[in-house]
């Protein structure tokens, strides 16, 4: 049966212009609906004005349509969250406590805490159990609005633990009605096994994760940790080149501790998107620029580790496509929240609202290659969108740190449903 959403205060779009994505100054206008109407199945068959979808109706002789009243409410597509690493066990809490005593994130990681602290709890758990852990993150991301969401391995660095993470990520896929894409990360840090022969672990990944991984069908990316400390641009490269054969498309960590022009690498070797960007060079910006690689920002990892904001300014008017997303993992930015990522991007990132909008929509979809399904509300597209108890798209700006949605819905069907309370 049909449904039918009427009356709406404000709906956004997001629909003019390209389908797919938008940027620089494209990222202005998310083509905002006054007293708006949306009708699907499983798709979006209408939107436009609650006029002219009664007038739509009545031409289409459409009798069999479930109808809500959305008076006073916000419609926007869910959120698109292209980066998460939510598929992991163990707590980091003791360390977290550790840097608001002064300790640094980087010191934590070269005394073998940080990544391996977690790596070391992934590692002892089952499959199931990292479902049932990645599902309480994963609902939590849908409540607070979140559609689409791409989520990575890379907390195991063993064979058998990083097919595990991806296994269960796999079902994630099957049981959870967000659109999900997976991400191999085996290349997220190296193990202490191999810490004095790093171009053995690049090997294994090379030589036997992979082909696993390819034989199993379990990655839609594979993804690298390209930064001071971490992976190489020349070791991220041979990774890459490998994952390209079996079809696996490239994304990455890029400039997050320091700038190693990994950004502009992106670009030259057609990433789907580089990410963190927090110390990315002029020289990145303008490569990234010129490609169709999204450039996707995390301000909560940012906030939580007390680093400078990416440039956001910089990315979006050099023409950048630009997506935010939330980086949800144990040590650098535990949140599964997109509204507390745009609140951070348009108060510190000096982010429009409509930037901030269609980064976390429209553009994370083209980061996960979902904006032909999905991050808009075109016709024709899956109706994936969030109604929210707001009057205008921008209060869910102006009333910040609490959560907006009422109800998500994902290919035409409710999601999920929040402020049960119980009529006080
Ligand atoms: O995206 N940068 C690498 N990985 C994560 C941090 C992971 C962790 O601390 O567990 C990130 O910030
Ligand atoms: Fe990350």
């Amino acid at each position: 049966m049909l449904t039918y959403i009427k009356n709406i205060s404000s709906l956004c779009t997001l629909n003019k212009g390209n389908a797919f994505y938008r940027r620089g100054l494209e990222m202005q206008n998310v083509d905002e609906i006054r007293n708006a109407a949306i009708i699907f199945d499983t798709n979006i068959l209408f939107v436009g004005t609650t006029q002219e979808a009664n007038a739509y109706i009545e031409k289409n002789q459409i009798k069999d349509i479930k109808v809500i009243d959305a008076a006073g409410k916000t419609i926007i597509p869910g959120f698109c969250d292209s980066h998460s690493h939510i598929v992991f066990a163990g707590n980091r809490s003791e360390e977290f406590a550790r840097r608001l005593r002064g300790a640094t994130y980087k010191e934590i990681a070269e005394e073998g805490g940080g990544i391996l602290t977690t790596m070391r709890a992934t590692r002892q758990s089952t499959v199931d159990e990292l479902v049932e852990y990645g599902k309480k993150l994963a609902l939590s991301a849908l409540r607070n609005g979140t559609t689409s969401l791409e989520i990575k391995s890379g907390y195991s660095l063993t064979v058998d633990g990083e097919l595990n993470q991806l296994r269960a990520i796999k079902k994630l896929k099957e049981i959870l009605p967000l659109n999900i894409k997976s991400t191999f990360l085996g290349a997220h840090d190296f193990p202490p096994e191999y810490k004095n022969n790093r171009e053995k672990y690049v090997e294994l990944i090379i030589n036997e994760m992979l082909p696993k991984i390819a034989e199993e069908n379990l990655a839609d990316y594979c993804d690298a940790f390209i930064d001071e400390g971490y992976y190489t641009i020349e070791e991220a490269e041979k990774i890459f080149t490998a994952a390209k054969k079996y079809n696996i498309k490239i994304r990455t960590h890029s400039d997050e501790m320091a700038n190693v022009e990994a950004a502009g690498f992106s670009a030259d070797i057609g990433a789907a998107s580089a990410d963190h960007l927090l110390f990315i060079s002029d020289k990145s910006i303008e490569k990234i620029a010129k490609s169709s690689t999204v450039a996707t920002m995390m301000p909560t990892t940012a906030y939580f580790i007390r680093m400078p904001y990416a440039p956001a300014r910089k990315i979006i008017d050099n023409g950048c496509i630009t997506a935010l997303a939330s980086d949800c993992n144990p040590g650098s930015s535990f949140t599964e929240n997109m509204q507390l990522v745009l609140s951070l991007a348009v108060i510190n990132m000096k982010m429009t609202a409509e930037e901030a909008l269609t980064a976390a929509t429209i553009n994370g979809a083209k980061a996960m290659d979902l904006s032909e399904k999905t991050g808009s509300l075109m016709v024709g597209k899956q109706a994936d969108f969030i109604i929210a108890d707001i009057d205008r798209y921008t209060d869910l700006f102006y009333h910040f740190g609490i959560n907006h949605v009422d109800e998500v819905w994902i290919k035409g069907k409710c999601a999920a449903k929040n402020n049960t309370d119980f009529n006080f």
